[in-house]
């Protein structure tokens, strides 16, 4: 459970999972958020694992795929990401994936299976270029500006 953000240890001192995840999170150009939804919000093992990092995030966007076991598909809780990861200092690009019925979603073997899975099929192509134009926006105007804070 959060007790101290990353940035509130000292340099070099933070736990060793807290260092790998905050280097894998200054590396990448992008963020897929894959989130299920409980009681109509946020999984709170997620939230509490965002919340370790703030300006680590910064200056990239980010795609939400939601997922639930009920018809509407974590809709809520893809809902709260949005603000939650604009606070976080992401761009959330405007496609995102919605699963409902996950358990019958996908195979043994982890492939789309059923009408979700075939739901999420003709869905993914366009989360996908969504998310891939605005990595390479972003990606471009950092190597042309510094960001402004
Ligand atoms: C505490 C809890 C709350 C849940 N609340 C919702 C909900 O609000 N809406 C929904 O569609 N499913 C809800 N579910 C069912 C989850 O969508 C389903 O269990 C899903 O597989 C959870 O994802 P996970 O396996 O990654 O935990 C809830 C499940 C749990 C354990």
């Amino acid at each position: 459970m959060l007790d101290r953000m990353y940035k509130e240890y000292p340099r070099g001192e933070a736990p060793p999972a807290l260092e790998a995840l905050a280097a894998k999170i200054r590396r990448a150009d992008a963020f897929v958020f894959v989130a299920g939804e409980y009681n109509w919000s946020v999984q709170p093992g997620l939230k509490n694992l965002t919340d370790h990092f703030l300006e680590e995030w910064f200056w990239r966007p980010a795609a939400i795929a939601s997922y639930s076991a009920g018809r509407f598909a974590g809709a809520r809780a893809g809902l709260a990401w949005h603000g939650i990861l604009s606070e976080m200092g992401m761009v959330v690009v405007s496609t995102s994936l919605a699963v409902g019925a996950v358990a019958h979603a996908f195979d043994a073997d982890g492939d789309p299976s059923g009408d979700g899975g075939a739901a999420l099929v003709r869905a993914f192509p366009r989360f996908a270029d969504d998310l891939a134009w605005w990595t390479d926006a972003a990606r471009h105007q950092r190597d042309r500006s510094d960001p402004p804070y």
